[in-house]
């Protein structure tokens, strides 16, 4: 047969050996930040499963100290807590309490595992009696949180984790200004190496659903379309990351993961600063539901769910996957 000249990309996929030198993207440990529910719980050995999420489960602190010490040892380097507190109240008082389940589940992993990056997030719904992200007006019955008034309690929430010994805090309210509001007021407290890792492009995504059983944080009225972002919107994506640079923030988060690749390779673009994405619940819980019924081989859909969310410019990624990988590497 005398064809002409073809490309032949098969030359470099022969072997083992030769795709692993020529792969551009690698996923590696260090780029996994794994996420924890802690609870508020006087039995010391609460460790209660969560339905859709299966392998995760709510804490307490001694359980999730336990569970730490084990990712540790087979590599973890980071992991953000949420906590779930006794009480709920209409300002949220949970969660700037420096006694809270936050701040007492941070103090307890820095003192047992002082190298490991203790990332918390800073929000209000999992505080709040009616499950929004901030305050409400007396007698709202769509959501509509109001924002400056929120400001000054995600600031001191995020002062108080910093006091326990947080690494790291990550706002994911969605407010307008709350970078800017825990910047000064973390400066001012003489944080001011800590860094802010800002959920700054957050869409209203049905993929959190699992997650609001896991944090018993779904709103009992309205939803969050208020402050979380439209998913059709690409554009607006990149004016709240800019935004959120300016205001302070040092790294800046896209959420979902995987169904937002477009939105992460955008940003990447844009913008200079270190880029995190995170693989939300849903997106979790479909890959472990599929893998469960033997429809899809879950731990090469995980690898290449983690590669494509690199891939698209994430430098690093929040999930849930991260002791499943973590065990993988090990084997
Ligand atoms: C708090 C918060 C949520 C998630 C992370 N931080 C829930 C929400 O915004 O409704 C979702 C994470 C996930 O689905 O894994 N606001």
């Amino acid at each position: 047969m005398d064809l002409p000249k073809f490309h032949r990309g098969r030359r470099l996929r022969t072997s083992t050996t030769i795709r692993d030198l020529v792969r551009e993207t690698v996923v590696r440990p260090e780029d996994l930040m794994m996420l924890y529910f802690v609870v508020e719980t006087d039995d010391p050995n609460f460790k209660k499963p969560i339905d859709a999420m299966p392998g995760q489960y709510q804490l307490s602190v001694d359980q999730l100290e336990k569970q730490v010490g084990e990712a540790v040892a087979l590599g973890m380097r980071s992991c953000m807590l949420f906590g779930l507190p006794k009480e709920k109240d209409a300002v949220a008082s949970g969660a700037y309490d420096d006694n809270g389940i936050v701040q007492q589940a941070i103090r307890r992993l820095k003192k047992s595992f002082p190298d490991l990056l203790v990332a918390t997030d800073v929000c209000l719904c999992e505080y709040t009696s009616h499950g929004h992200c901030g305050l409400l007006k007396e007698g709202d019955k769509k959501g509509l949180v109001l924002n400056d008034q929120t400001l000054d309690l995600l600031a001191k929430t995020a002062v108080s984790h910093a006091k326990a010994g947080a690494d790291m805090v990550a706002p994911s309210d969605m407010m307008d200004g709350r970078v800017l509001a825990i910047r000064t007021a973390l400066d001012e407290a003489g944080y001011k190496n800590l860094p802010i890792m800002s959920y700054a492009v957050k869409y209203a995504s049905s993929f959190y659903g699992p997650f609001r059983e896991a944090a018993e944080s779904a709103p009992s009225h309205g939803d969050r379309r208020t402050y979380q972002m439209d998913p059709g919107n690409l554009r607006e994506g990149l004016r709240e990351a800019i935004a959120d640079v300016e205001e302070g923030a040092d790294i800046i988060m896209v959420k979902p993961g995987l169904p937002y690749l477009d939105v992460l390779y955008a940003v990447r673009q844009e913008l200079h600063v270190p880029l995190a994405t995170y693989q939300v619940s849903g997106e979790y819980s479909m890959i472990k539901a599929a893998a469960q019924n033997g429809w899809i081989d879950g731990e090469a859909v995980m690898l290449e769910s983690l590669t494509a969310l690199k891939r698209a410019g994430a430098d690093l990624i929040l999930t849930y996957f991260t002791e499943d990988f973590l065990r993988l590497q090990g084997k």
